[in-house]
């Protein structure tokens, strides 16, 4: 792969030297950039696989994103809001401060205290941040749900995380549609009686019924004080919970802290976007996943940036609504994923090319390995040969950017599909099976084998879960679940999942999540679903079913696609669901998903016979025929 020397002119090789002496001491010096109300006795107490950072030290991610800023930076732009639907507001830091404020004495008001959970269901609107920032303030764990969520999904999560307040709005604009969010919450809460309000924002003002729990925010924020003093919280105290697909059919609670997921995200902020106070930064992300926690809301925050935060649809009303944004508020910072960067590549260059884009300087991929062709467009037509790209390898888990070309930092020699290097204070190895480095050019599993400061606290309510998916495989080193080589020249190439785990436009989803709501469907004996490449998505989903005896299959596939909807969301959507009468398995009883794959990319059985799973080739041959022949309808669903 060519080579492309671009960089931003700094050059700081102390800061790596630092890190590389001594990691404890060097994330003490980061840390030391934020504000605390007292000063931690221990930088890292480290009990395997329990990471404590800045033990003793008091801190509030409310007081180090919005006070801070109060003095030289009150009248300047923190959130500039472009609603689906044209409208746009202006925040500065200032309103924002005066707004988490009043919403914090008002989560007050209802009773929310420190240590409480709040689960927030909104639309990409100023009130989703403000909720978010007004629950750090007072100490209360947030716990956001993307808003493509269903209402069981919700329950699931209201009910593990025992949110008595979910915070929601009458409806979010989509492509022009209203979904009815109010109406979902209302159906997730109807069995949980523990929840005690629900705070309505009235967004679309559609008509929505509100019951006896219900507030609505307008009302709730009236004639509440302005002022409500940021809390000192321990460095530990947890700051979020947000819900990841694994590889088992329950969520998991991936828990963060607050000083040292604010480290994590002040320095990687800096060094990945090296962002400038005149930047306006723009990450598309929805603030219902990790990439918005860490960089619509608590990174560019932190550093007192300008950001853009857009509603809607990437491609609404049309395919140039992106590139409408970055030209209208001279976007200098962009990032977002290989998924949509497809899709927009796909509508052609003359779109792009008839706006000005001329503001950008930096650009950024997230969330799934970005294909060198998509790289090289979004370099050449986007960015038009001017302008680094970062590409961005990170987990939920992990908090923040972890390996990433470092612009504001250093520069480096980029390889199109690469994510170059880890970020200074975490050390990143290929290994094999038993855990040894792999030489150069050879797949292995990305293991980290020092603690971070982002890095999740635990699985909430779980810790032995925590132990046993990301510290069982190697001792003292976290499992990250995907493959990777490292090159001659030390970069690190992403080769995707070692486990179940979909990547869906960029988002996780489980196969054995979306399996055990296949199975719940009264007419389903069995069901297995894996992952074919995608031109856009990345990754689509393949459901295979085996029905019970005597049910046939003429309206089994809306039903169940129905039900997908239903029980998780339509990002979980199969794109083809084949009922077959049986599922290939190996003589152990375990199903050969690679066999499923093969027959769904419609692969000869030439090509199937090298596949592992543990099978002889005679027996994956037969397995191979007779999935063939037990194809009894195959329904295109997307
Ligand atoms: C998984 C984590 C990163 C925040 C958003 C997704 C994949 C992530 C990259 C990248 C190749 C990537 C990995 C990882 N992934 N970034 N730059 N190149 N793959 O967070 O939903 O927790 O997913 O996304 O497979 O394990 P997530």
């Amino acid at each position: 792969m060519s080579e492309i020397n671009i960089g931003l002119g700094n050059n700081d090789t102390k800061t790596r030297r630092e890190a590389e002496t001594d990691f404890v001491a060097f994330w003490a010096k980061q840390a030391k950039n934020l504000s605390w109300f007292s000063n931690w006795e221990k930088t890292l107490d480290w009990h395997p696989p329990f990471a404590r950072w800045f033990m003793g030290g008091t801190i509030n991610a409310s007081y180090n994103t919005l006070d801070v800023h109060q003095q030289n930076k009150a009248n300047k732009p923190s959130i500039l809001w472009e609603g689906e639907n044209g409208e746009s507001q202006i925040l500065t830091y200032k309103d924002m401060w005066i707004q988490v404020q009043k919403f914090a004495n008002s989560l007050k008001s209802l009773g929310v205290k420190k240590g409480d959970r709040v689960t927030i269901y909104l639309p990409m609107i100023p009130e989703l941040p403000i909720s978010m920032l007004a629950c750090a303030r007072i100490g209360a764990t947030h716990t956001v749900i993307f808003s493509g969520f269903s209402a069981a999904s919700i329950k699931d999560r209201i009910n593990d995380s025992k949110s008595r307040i979910v915070i929601t709005s009458d409806g979010g604009y989509r492509r022009g549609n209203i979904i009815h969010l109010k109406e979902i919450i209302d159906e997730s809460i109807k069995d949980l009686d523990f929840v005690q309000n629900v705070i309505v924002v009235e967004r679309t003002k559609n008509k929505i019924h509100l019951s006896s729990k219900d507030i609505l925010w307008n009302e709730l924020m009236h004639n509440v004080s302005d002022t409500c003093p940021a809390e000192p919280l321990d460095s530990n105290h947890p700051l979020y919970i947000l819900y990841t697909s694994g590889t088992t059919g329950k969520p998991k609670g991936v828990l963060h802290g607050t000083g040292g997921y604010l480290t994590h995200l002040h320095s990687t902020f800096k060094w990945a976007f090296d962002i400038k106070d005149s930047d306006v930064f723009f990450c598309t992300a929805d603030i219902g996943w990790v990439t918005g926690h860490s960089y619509v809301v608590y990174g560019p925050l932190l550093h007192g940036a300008t950001l853009v935060m857009y509603e809607g649809a990437p491609d609404f009303p049309d395919e140039s609504r992106m590139w409408q944004i970055i030209q209208k508020y001279k976007v200098t910072i962009f990032y977002t994923t290989p998924t949509a960067l497809r899709m927009l590549m796909k509508f052609g260059d003359d779109i792009p090319n008839s706006f000005d884009l001329l503001s950008l300087r930096l650009l950024g991929s997230v969330g799934e390995p970005i294909n060198p062709e998509v790289w090289k467009w979004y370099f050449k037509i986007i960015g038009k040969e001017k302008c680094p790209i970062i590409d961005t390898w990170w987990q939920t888990e992990t908090g923040g950017l972890m390996i990433s070309a470092l612009p504001g930092l250093e520069t480096i020699p980029l390889k199109p599909g690469s994510g170059t290097r880890p970020i200074p204070g975490v050390i990143i190895a290929i290994v094999d099976e038993v855990g040894n480095d792999v030489p150069p050019n050879t797949k292995g599993y990305l293991v980290i084998r020092n603690p971070w400061p982002g890095m999740l606290l635990t699985l909430w309510g779980d810790d032995q879960k925590y132990r046993d998916v990301y510290w069982s495989k190697y001792p003292n080193s976290y499992y990250a679940g995907d493959y990777a080589l490292q090159d001659a020249d030390g970069y690190f190439w992403l080769l995707g999942r070692t486990d179940d785990v979909l990547k869906v436009s960029g988002h996780r989803i489980g196969t054995a999540e979306l399996e055990s709501c296949i199975v719940s469907h009264h007419n389903v004996a069995e069901s297995a679903v894996c992952g074919i490449p995608d031109v856009i998505k990345g990754e689509a989903i393949i459901a295979f079913v085996v029905l019970k005896q005597s049910v046939t299959s003429n309206n089994m596939d809306k039903e169940l696609l129905q039900k997908i909807r239903d029980d998780i969301g339509a990002i979980a959507t199969p794109k083809q669901i084949y009922f077959v009468t049986k599922l290939p398995k190996t003589r152990s009883g375990k199903i050969m998903r690679r066999l499923l794959k093969a027959i769904a990319n419609g692969e000869t059985i030439g090509d199937v016979t090298t596949l592992e799973d543990g099978a002889a080739v005679t027996e994956i041959q037969s397995a191979f025929k007779e999935l063939q022949k037990s194809i009894q309808k195959k329904s295109d669903l997307t």
